[in-house]
């Protein structure tokens, strides 16, 4: 595998992304960009133009002709657990007890760097092997979790969010930290990663519970002396979880005030789940310009409850959709948000592939702040870009030859497919497929 993006690269296929946000339950949007069999522009890895398909750039132009395929921005999973592929799929628990008994136990071995190191590697290439290439990720409490990804995240071009997991109560003593030496960990791993190449540092408060007033405190000090750093936490997630943090927080209104009061809650704060939130709690956030990651296959096998989507649109909400492994149980971008789409039936509200899509591209990039850099085809973006199959397998196929529009295609698409679509990752104009997924081994047996 190459590393270097060609100076000049032109990729060919069916383009597409959004150029604004669509509407809700709105199948004939306007924001939807579709350009079949066109050719996107790559230079020193930035796009840099579009052109129809019957019109091939010059020689000078290195040309891989996807044609028939789908191209999308790289995905962008704004909320994951890197250490939690090692208990993805554990049976029986609810989140409280699910964390202490398959969590906790699974984050402790990365206090080793050498695990830290090969986990980190496995993550970052499970998340390429499934079409994500930007994601705001939670390692563990150690230092070295997070230096690992950062360092991981930087060999293979990716934008990478992340920070070392705050945690000085309530979890077993050996994924506990205290609040003078977490912060001299945050301010050395910002120092060394925030704003170098594509990375970017996230204060990352576990929950509510796990951390004292104290650590709360000194990680909203955080934010405030590193402006362009992110939060992420979660927040409001199951109901017994909620009541604890009511009887830990007494003088808080609501869970979401505990992070408000300590000055966590702010444009670039990433909150996990946010179901059981009230009518306050929803105008806090929007006028905070947070965003909700919304996680439904977590919320879904937890059993923590139903995300009320349509709620949090006509709040004003940002919201972006997130695999939230290892609660979640797939790293599949599309097979999230086909979870997405069954959350909200159930709510009998209907999440169009345009909403959903834009959540896992230009929504999640604009909500992160990152619109001019992630997210889309737009000029000037970095081209991070998957090629996908639009079908795979006989089902699919059939399904597809009956589309009658674009959003049925599309739908079909995003409900149908999953990693073993993906036929290329490009990050930043560099081909990063990992081997193993672009030539799937025959299992014997
Ligand atoms: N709340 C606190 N920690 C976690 C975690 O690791 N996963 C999920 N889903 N919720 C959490
Ligand atoms: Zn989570």
């Amino acid at each position: 595998m190459t590393t270097m993006s060609p100076s000049k690269l032109a990729l060919r296929g069916d383009l597409l992304d959004f150029t604004g946000t669509p509407e809700w339950a709105v199948v004939d949007a306007a924001a939807v960009r579709f350009r079949p069999d066109h050719w996107l522009l790559i230079e020193g890895g930035r796009i840099t133009g579009v052109q129809p398909g019957d019109q091939a750039p010059g020689a000078d132009w290195v040309q891989h002709d996807h044609r028939g395929r789908l191209l999308l921005p790289g995905f962008i999973d704004t909320h994951v657990h890197s250490p939690q592929i090692d208990m993805i799929a554990s049976y029986g628990a609810e989140l409280l007890d699910w964390l202490h008994t398959y969590t906790f136990p699974a984050e402790m071995r990365f206090a080793d760097p050498a695990v830290s190191q090969a986990g980190a590697a496995r993550f970052l290439d499970a998340l390429l092997a499934s079409g994500t290439t930007s994601a705001v990720v939670f390692p563990t409490v150690h230092k070295a979790s997070a230096d690992a990804l950062f360092a991981g995240a930087s060999a293979r071009g990716m934008r990478l969010v992340t920070g070392k997991v705050l945690m000085d109560r309530h979890a077993p003593p050996a994924l506990c930290d205290d609040v003078a030496g977490a912060e001299r960990d945050c301010v050395d791993l910002i120092e060394r990663w925030h704003g170098v190449g594509r990375n970017a540092y996230a204060v990352t408060v576990r929950f509510a519970p796990t951390s004292t007033p104290a650590q709360l405190a000194m990680a909203g000090q955080l934010c405030a002396a590193y402006p362009g750093t992110y939060m992420q936490t979660h927040v409001a997630e199951n109901r017994d979880e909620v009541e604890w943090v009511r009887q830990l927080f007494p003088q808080a209104r609501s869970y979401l005030d505990v992070y408000a009061r300590a000055g966590l809650l702010h444009a670039r704060s990433v909150l996990a789940h946010g179901i059981w939130l009230d009518a306050n709690d929803r105008a806090a956030i929007r006028d905070s310009g947070a965003q909700v990651a919304h996680s439904p296959s977590s919320n879904l096998f937890l059993g923590s409850g139903l995300f009320d989507w349509h709620a949090a649109v006509q709040a004003g909400i940002h919201v972006s959709v997130a695999t939230d492994v290892g609660a979640g149980t797939s790293l599949s971008m599309q097979r999230t948000l086909a979870d997405a789409y069954k959350v909200q039936a159930l709510a009998g509200q209907r999440l169009t592939a345009w909403k959903a899509l834009h959540s896992a591209t230009r929504g999640a990039a604009q909500a992160l702040g990152l619109a001019g850099e992630i997210g889309s085809f737009d000029v000037g973006c970095t081209a991070d870009v998957c090629v996908w199959h639009w079908a795979s397998g006989a089902v699919a196929e059939r399904r597809h030859a009956l589309a009658r529009d674009l959003h049925e295609r599309v739908f079909a698409w995003l409900t149908l497919s999953d990693e073993r679509n993906l036929a290329a990752a490009y990050v930043a104009g560099v081909d990063r497929l990992p081997a193993a997924a672009a030539a799937p081994q025959e299992v014997s047996g």
